[in-house]
């Protein structure tokens, strides 16, 4: 059986904290289920920079580049406010996912039943929710050329430009289709064609992508702000949803919250297939280091754990170790055991990092 590498970068703050539970849960896959995992660990963001001077070192980046999957937990605090910007704790991050070509980036909405009643929405629209939103991550209007601000006469004028090119379109389109075969064989993508050249090229690239490459697939095409609409009224309806960086960003955004805490979402982000035909790929927690927490016991391991599980179904193909262990996560919130971010106005006693682990390998058991 295939060894599979990992490269964990926990980070700052509550990173190093929630991944000591994620090594747990590995542990657990070695002994109980005879996973053979290559692990190692390195530094990044502040934690490298009072190493090394800078937030990500080259070696790291070329272990990085060479690991089936990283594991990253959350980088940054307000020590490292004041350096300067180009060694700032973020800088590793975006490095990492620059050099690495991570273009495609998932989010899950995936809603709990113990915590449907956590949801900003009815029970019975998100009870059971499991979606992903694949979001370009590399390109569009958040780095298309002309940008700034100048001045026209009297006044200011502030230009950012939506440019994609029909390759950018076809590999997002790819992963999303990818996606969908391991899931439910479904993908709607959301642009906006009515109102943007950039869109219509977007939907014809996806189509085409479709009709070429996986006609096994249901595509539908939607306009983003029906999108958004549709996000909030009956999520259910999606599957894999696939769209630009800023739609995306927002998009993934308002779905990940109809589903509870921050302390729960997962994240991956992908890029071009390696030599193993699996995408390069980093995976982490969608929260930051929470410097108001870090230290004390309280952070929610359950987002890395999740993001974990990811890693076991899109890099290492272990689908059956992947559900198991969200299976154990529903099973440790159906039965009541909460992190401090997960009580509810019926109070309760929390239970801390270490315990939320505990939980999850006694129902791993
Ligand atoms: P944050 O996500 O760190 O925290 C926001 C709030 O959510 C805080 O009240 C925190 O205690 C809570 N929270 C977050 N994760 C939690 C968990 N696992 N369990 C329980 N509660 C949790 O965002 P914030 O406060 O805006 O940023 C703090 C630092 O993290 C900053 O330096 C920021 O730059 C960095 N950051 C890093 C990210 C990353 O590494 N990917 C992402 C977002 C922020
Ligand atoms: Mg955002």
């Amino acid at each position: 059986m295939a060894t599979h590498s990992l490269l964990i970068l926990p980070g700052d703050g509550i990173g190093p904290e929630v991944m000591a539970e994620v090594r747990r849960v590995i542990d657990w896959f070695a002994a109980n289920k005879g996973i053979a995992f290559d692990v190692s660990e390195d530094l990044v963001g502040g934690a490298a920079y009072d190493a090394h001077g800078t937030p990500l070192t080259d070696e790291t980046l070329a272990k990085a580049q060479e690991v089936d999957a990283v594991l990253l937990g959350a980088v940054g605090g307000p020590k490292y406010d004041n350096l300067d910007f180009s060694v700032k704790p973020e800088r590793g991050l975006l490095r990492l996912r620059k050099e690495m070509d991570l273009f495609s980036n998932l989010r899950p909405a995936q809603c709990f039943d113990a915590l449907a009643d956590f949801s900003s929405l009815k029970r019975d629209v998100v009870a059971g929710l499991d979606i992903v939103i694949v979001r370009e991550l590399t390109s569009g209007v958040y780095f298309g050329e002309p940008r700034g601000i100048h001045k026209e006469g009297n006044e200011r004028v502030g230009i950012n430009t939506q440019r994609y090119t029909e390759s950018e379109i076809a590999r997002v389109a790819r992963s999303a289709f990818e996606l969908a075969k391991k899931r439910s064989n479904k993908v709607c993508s959301m642009e906006k064609a009515n109102v943007m050249e950039s869109g219509i090229l977007w939907r014809d690239v996806v189509q085409e992508i479709h009709d070429t490459e996986y006609p096994e697939v249901e595509l539908t095409h939607m306009y983003a702000d029906n999108g958004a609409m549709q996000l909030v009224r009956a999520p259910k309806q999606f599957d894999v949803i696939v769209t630009d960086n800023l739609f995306g960003d927002v998009l993934s955004d308002c779905a990940a919250m109809l589903t509870g805490s921050l302390g729960m979402l997962p994240s991956a982000s992908l890029g071009l297939p390696m030599a193993n035909g699996k995408p390069k790929a980093m995976y982490e927690p969608v929260h930051g280091s929470a410097p108001d927490i870090a230290g004390q016991g309280k952070a929610n391991p359950i987002a890395c754990i999740l993001s974990f599980a990811m890693a076991l179904r899109y890099s290492f193909d272990e689908g059956e170790a992947a559900d198991l262990l969200e299976g154990a996560v529903e099973k440790v919130l159906a039965d009541g055991v909460r992190t401090a971010d997960l009580m509810g106005p019926e109070g309760g006693t929390p239970v801390s990092t270490t315990e939320m682990g505990d939980a999850i390998l006694a129902a791993l058991d």
